[in-house]
């Protein structure tokens, strides 16, 4: 049971110049665009079809959630609120910044209600209190429901490259990765930890469990997240300038670079060996871009002339 938010399927799109980039052959990699959907552009949109029609389903009259600050969950939650005509609280945690606005400012647009910190199930409490049916979406929308989306997604996967040998992700709260380990198989799938939950491995394996299948096996770097969730590393900041440069693609600090730079790292330990047919998920963020100190400083980088 869905409810319809986007277009699908999402492309899968060849990226001969950033292949050669990372040290394989023009022909193995291939970008899975979800950063294409609608609401803003993401993976979140595939867990909210299926979260959106249990909200529904359970007569909702406001969707509650939460995450970091910038977090792309929330505004494509309060996105998919305004689409479906239900209200929407996030309970966001993190300093906000002004100059920095990215996800925010969408929130705003769509009409959320945005509590700074606190207990997502204490403001369910009192939206209940007052006469509202709150339906509470767990962080990143990585329940099993949410984590459906992503079976969905390799479903698509497994017509539009049935030879792929590794699918590579950027890992959060764990849903889509389970959801592709779970639709192809623990083998073929290359989580790359952003570290947004201390036990990223233990998130997965629990969300592959539910959906019924096995996560022996189960390959997770976790030599990426650098100074911590959020923080550009240096790998990360050549992998989102080289996408950029070579294909004119769109990553973003937080989550999509450091899954290609998980991805380069694999590369060039041999885990990813040219001739292997690579599909690389560009699980979308873009806002989140704008929501981070680096575009201020990219900005100020072309201002200055450096
Ligand atoms: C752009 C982006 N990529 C990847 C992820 C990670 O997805 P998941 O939480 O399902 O691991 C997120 C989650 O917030 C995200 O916003």
């Amino acid at each position: 049971m869905t409810v319809a938010l986007s277009h699908w399927p999402t492309p899968l799109d060849a990226a001969p110049r950033l292949a050669v980039a990372v040290g394989l052959r023009p022909g193995d990699l291939w970008v899975k665009r979800d950063d294409l959907t609608d609401l803003g552009g993401g993976n979140k949109i595939r867990k909210l079809e299926h979260l959106v029609a249990e909200a529904e389903q359970a007569g909702a009259t406001v969707l509650v959630t939460s995450g970091g600050v910038q977090s792309n969950h929330a505004r494509m939650t309060a996105a998919a609120a305004a689409r479906r005509g239900l209200g929407c609280v996030l309970v966001l945690s993190g300093d906000a910044d002004p100059r920095h606005p990215g996800n925010l400012a969408l929130e705003g647009l769509f009409g959320a209600r945005v509590v700074a910190g606190g207990d997502p199930a204490a403001v369910s409490d009192e939206l209940r209190a007052a006469g509202e049916t709150p339906f509470l979406i767990p962080l990143g929308g990585s329940s099993p429901t949410g984590a459906r989306g992503y079976l969905t997604c390799a479903a698509e996967l497994t017509d539009q490259a049935p030879d792929a040998r590794h699918v590579v992700t950027a890992v959060g709260s764990g849903g889509t990765m389970a959801g592709l380990v779970a639709g192809l198989g623990a083998d073929r799938v290359l989580g790359v930890d952003t570290g947004a939950v201390p036990d990223p491995a233990e998130w997965v394996t629990a969300l592959v469990e539910a959906l019924g299948a096995s996560a022996a096996g189960l390959r997770l770097r976790t030599d990426q997240v650098g100074a911590g969730y959020g923080a550009l590393t240096d790998a990360g900041e050549h992998a989102l300038r080289t996408a950029a440069r070579t294909e004119g693609l769109v990553l973003e600090p937080t989550y999509t670079a450091k899954a290609l730079a998980g991805l380069v790292a694999a590369v060039a330990d041999g885990s990813i060996r040219p001739g292997e047919r690579t599909v690389w998920l560009h699980t979308g963020g873009l806002p989140g871009l704008f929501g981070h100190p680096f575009a201020e400083a990219a900005a100020r980088a072309v201002l200055d002339g450096v």
